[in-house]
Parts: C-alpha cells; sequence; structure tokens
C-alpha cells in the first residue's frame, strides 16, 4: 500500500512537495494537508474556486477531488485525475502518512 502511494505521488511530484516548509512551485506545498481547509498554504496563488470551495481535506474530500479535480471543483487549476480507486486510496494513505 505505501509503495503503491509512493509510485502513484510520483506523478505529482513534478509539481508538489510534501515536507514541512517545502516549496510551493507549480502546485502548492502538501504538508499537513489532512484537516486543512483547502487553498490555505501560506505564499501560494489558487485559484479562486478552490479557496471558496469551503473543502476541508480528509480521506474523502481527497478521494473526491482526485477522482475529477474540475467536477469536484470547477474552474480548479489542478487538472491532474487519479481515474483507479485503488491507485487513490494508495496515494491518500501515503498522503497522509507524509504529511502529518
Ligand atoms: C502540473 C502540476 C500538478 C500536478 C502534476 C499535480 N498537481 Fe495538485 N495542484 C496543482 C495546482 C496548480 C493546485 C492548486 C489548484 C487551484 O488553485 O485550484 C493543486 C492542488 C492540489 C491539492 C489541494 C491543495 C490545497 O492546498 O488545497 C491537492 C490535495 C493536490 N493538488 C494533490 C495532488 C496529487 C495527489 C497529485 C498527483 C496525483 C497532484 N496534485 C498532481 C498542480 C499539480
Amino acid at each position: 500500500m505505501q509503495n503503491q502511494g509512493a509510485q502513484a505521488f510520483a506523478a505529482c511530484r513534478a509539481c508538489h512537495t510534501l515536507t514541512p516548509g517545502g516549496k510551493s512551485v507549480m502546485g502548492p506545498n502538501l504538508n499537513k494537508l489532512f484537516g486543512r481547509k483547502a487553498g490555505s498554504a501560506p505564499g501560494f496563488n489558487y485559484s479562486p474556486a478552490l479557496k471558496a470551495s469551503g473543502i476541508v481535506w480528509d480521506a474523502k474530500t481527497l478521494d473526491q477531488y482526485l477522482a475529477a479535480p474540475t467536477t469536484r471543483v470547477p474552474g480548479t487549476r489542478m487538472v491532474m485525475k487519479v481515474g483507479d480507486p485503488a491507485r487513490r486510496a494508495a496515494l491518500i494513505a501515503y498522503l497522509k502518512a507524509e504529511t502529518k
């Protein structure tokens, strides 16, 4: 599970860091993601849509967003989808472990 998640995250690494104080370059730093309000990483220029979404990130909201970002949050600037539910589950478990 953990390994699959790490593999799945390889596709996200181009844009996201996970470590505390990690850079937000193409996408926001994802440290302390769980329990965080969508669009709230300091210093990242989010879409108005994501900021206004009212989402708080947990396993369920991440599953919905990663399955179809632009359906869950029309107007979001993140377009990468993870279509396979098992891959999403592994990825979310990985994120939970790595972004504490
Ligand atoms: C091409 C760059 C890119 C890739 C690849 C990418 N993202 Fe993103 N991601 C973004 C951008 C840009 C945003 C901000 C979207 C917005 O402001 O609407 C974002 C936002 C997010 C958020 C919301 C963060 C917050 O602070 O609210 C999560 C969670 C996320 N991405 C997870 C992932 C995962 C998991 C992957 C890999 C499957 C991934 N992203 C791949 C660019 C990317």
